[in-house]
């Protein structure tokens, strides 16, 4: 039935199917991977470095010993057989050793092994370093950090975008602006924290792990133990929560494993909602310089901008989301340049919306900033430099509907009332605003296979390694399954998140769908075949001698278009078989087929976004409102209103699920989240739930999502754009724009609170 949560479908929408996996998830059934059960397991704690820079110069474990129950202690004098990796090669981060070495605070300098979590909790405190300490540099203008241009040092980023002249241009432009911002640390704080189970069979190993790449994880753990990749499997059925954090291969799960090899017993671990914030990865803080220049009707000529982002002391992290910034208005000529800060922090990854969230909210900022300029209409200006083409080398878009995004988004929200001038709206004692921008992210298409069984009796069965991270994975790979088999969802059963299982991309970049349907689509597409050949070459058959073009799989049967049919069963039947299997590889274009053997080796290659010959973006405007406190200054925002475009969509109501939750999200990167780190400790403040601040019910009203039709045959066979990420990217500047609308002040530090606006 069709509820707000579940739109009716549109043009190239698929039903509002509801998630095949809710139940389990509801009544506790859904095992995630600290739930299932191990035989006789020990319980690991982990202790980590108060300092962020230094050394340990002893490690006193006299009292943690001493502790009945306690089973074991790694620490860096007896992990030394673990290899090496390095970031960007397996690992999110080269910060992996236990010590002596010191280069972040929270680094895990000991694991603690007990009988029980009670025993483990106990002498993880018993443990005590004695460390040789260096001042830490923290963040931006602490001293010594170092700063390295991107191009240099990131493999993936040797070329930024760049397109004519851009200084002769902002030199030449009637209007400039030239401003800067910033964002600062965010985690991601998954609700489900970081957890390992390992349980080794004689020379095999099982890794339960929450994990939005089992097969990085599989082959990285392998590595790192120096054993055969296909003697460890790794099993991830559900995550819960990941936002990137659970992408990348991190420090604690080799020494799970090397514990549970020593003890030769299952053991397992549940960091603590603190440790999450040094153990794993978080979003970098940034700044932004940008330049932007228009001639007097609002037609763009030059745009500028140079990122800054802090990374770890020894890993070049970078996200250069100048990359898509650049593609997505009629710029004219283009300059950017990221620049790498390296402090003494743990090394930060993907996190919601990578690379665009803080460089397209910086953007969009300025994007109201020239309107405003101008005096022109920020609708009315992203109109007039809209465009079907990359400025990067001439590219077309594979699609583009973002002004059909924001005509209907303004129609739903009733941006027309608008009075241009900020300041000038109020209702008692609230100051009204209203903002927009432009919501985007590039689509990431990946290689992936997948195997399935259909039955006679129309029963099917997927298996794909793909991620359940609460995006609906098993769903809309079942309905894809579903829709090719001719069968009811109902009657497919999806297999995911096990390394034995074919191989999948990371569930990050928003690919999923996108890969996994493709494969799954391909691998359908070879019984079909076979169903199809058995029934046109059979000597008897109703569908003797038809052309298989004809021919469709509908209701259990291969179906003519004259409504002539044969029952699966009957078909079977014929061809002698019990079941029929089918495995395929989907390598997208763009790659060459060894992408499969390095996805199998957890090496992953993706296609789409601003690279190749055509630019393939999901797009979406969104609006809000917000009403600002005249005396106080307190932060509200009543509504938003999202529109997006992202190809074919799956099924309604995830996709609606999706967007609403990343616009929340950007609720938070506005108003609300933050790491706050000590600057002579580089320690972080707030590594707790009840002080990172995040949006409760109270703080979201109402959130309308519009569905936009759009068709796409480019970007994968599909035909569908990730769009897990997209509705997060754009909400912080329309809410900043907002304020500004509201109050005539211009905050371009988030997140803005009320504080920054009594300030100003
Ligand atoms: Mo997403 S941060 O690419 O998991």
């Amino acid at each position: 039935m069709a509820n707000a949560a579940a739109p009716t479908p549109k043009a190239n929408m698929g039903p509002a199917a509801p998630r095949i996996d809710a139940r389990l998830k509801v009544t506790g059934q859904a095992h995630y991977p600290s739930d299932t059960p191990v035989g006789n397991p020990a319980f690991a704690v982990l202790v980590t470095s108060a300092i962020a820079r230094g050394r340990i110069e002893r490690l006193d474990l006299d009292g943690a010993r001493a502790v009945p129950g306690v089973l074991d202690i790694l620490t860096h004098e007896n992990t030394g057989d673990l290899n090496d990796v390095k970031f960007g090669h397996g690992s999110g981060t080269s910060i992996e050793d236990l010590g002596p070495e010191i280069q972040q605070a929270g680094q895990i300098i000991a694991v603690v092994v007990a009988d029980t979590f009670e025993a483990a909790t106990e002498a993880a405190s018993g443990v005590k370093p004695a460390y040789s300490e260096q001042t830490p540099s923290a963040t931006f203008g602490s001293q010594g950090v170092t700063q390295e241009d991107a191009t240099k040092v990131s493999p993936q980023h040797k070329h930024l975008p760049q397109a004519g002249d851009a200084e002769a241009a902002l030199a030449g432009a009637p209007v400039v602006i030239d401003v800067e911002y910033e964002t600062p640390t965010q985690h991601h704080n998954p609700m489900e924290l970081f957890t390992t189970t390992c349980a080794w069979t004689g020379d095999r190993l099982t890794v339960y792990e929450p994990s939005q790449f089992v097969y990085g994880l599989k082959n990285g753990v392998a590595h790192r133990l120096g054993i055969d990749p296909d003697k460890v499997r790794v099993v991830s059925s559900y995550v819960g929560g990941a936002f990137g954090s659970k992408g990348t291969m991190t420090p604690r799960t080799a020494m799970i494993a090397l514990a549970a090899r020593r003890l030769n017993r299952p053991v397992k671990l549940v960091a603590t909602r603190a440790q999450g914030f040094t153990i794993a990865t978080y979003r970098a803080e940034t700044r932004h310089h940008i330049r932007l220049g228009a001639a007097r009707d609002g037609k763009l000529v030059g745009y500028s901008h140079e990122g800054f982002e802090v990374s770890s002391r020894p890993d070049a992290y970078v996200v250069a989301g100048v990359e898509d910034s650049a593609q997505i208005y009629a710029f004219g000529a283009v300059a950017t340049k990221v620049n790498i800060v390296h402090a003494d922090r743990n090394t930060p990854g993907y996190m919601r919306s990578p690379p665009v969230v803080p460089y397209i909210y910086a953007l969009e900022s300025a994007m109201d900033e020239m309107a405003q300029k101008l005096g022109m209409d920020p609708i009315e200006f992203r109109r007039v430099n809209d465009t079907m083409t990359s400025p990067i080398g001439n590219r077309p878009y594979s699609s583009r509907s973002l002004m059909t995004c924001y005509d209907q988004a303004a129609a739903a929200f009733g941006w027309k009332d608008r009075n241009p001038q900020p300041g000038s709206t109020r209702d008692g004692d609230w100051l009204v605003g209203y903002g927009c921008a432009t919501a985007v992210y590039p689509t990431h298409t990946g290689p992936a296979a997948a195997r399935v069984r259909l039955k006679p009796n129309g029963e099917a069965r997927v298996q794909i390694a793909a991620h359940e991270i609460g995006n609906g994975a098993y769903t809309v790979i079942g309905q894809m399954a579903a829709e090719r088999l001719g069968i009811d969802l109902a009657s497919v059963t999806v297999e995911i998140g096990d390394s034995r299982l074919p191989p999948a991309p990371v569930a990050g970049g928003s690919n999923t769908t996108a890969s996994s349907c493709s494969a799954v689509l391909k691998t359908c597409d070879l019984i079909r075949a076979r169903l199809f050949h058995a029934a046109v070459t059979a000597n008897d058959g109703p569908l003797a001698g038809r052309s298989a073009d004809d021919l469709t799989l509908r209701d259990v049967q291969i179906a003519a278009n004259d409504g002539t049919g044969e029952s699966f069963a009957d078909v079977f039947k014929r061809m002698g078989v019990a079941i029929i299997e089918e495995y395929a590889e989907f390598v997208p274009n763009g790659l060459k087929p060894q992408a499969i053997a390095d996805l199998y080796a957890g090496k992953l290659a993706m296609v789409g976004g601003s690279h190749g010959e055509k630019v393939m973006y999901a797009m979406g405007a969104e609006l809000v409102e917000v009403r600002v406190h005249a005396l106080t200054r307190e932060i509200r925002v009543p509504r938003i209103v999202g529109a997006f475009a992202a190809g074919r969509l799956m099924n309604t109501r995830t996709v609606h699920s999706q967007l609403m939750g990343g616009m929340i999200w950007g609720i938070s990167s506005a108003l609300h989240e933050a790491t706050e780190i000590d600057p002579r400790y580089a320690r972080y403040v707030n590594d707790n739930l009840a002080d990172y601040m995040i949006p409760v019910n109270a703080d979201v009203d109402q959130v309308q999502v519009i569905l936009v039709s759009e068709v796409d045959h480019d970007v994968n066979p599909a035909g569908v754009k990730g769009l897990g990420e997209l509705a997060n990217v754009g909400t912080a500047a329309a809410i900043a724009n907002a304020i500004h609308h509201a109050t005539g002040i211009r905050i371009r530090k988030l997140p803005i609170r009320l504080e920054k606006l009594l300030q100003a």
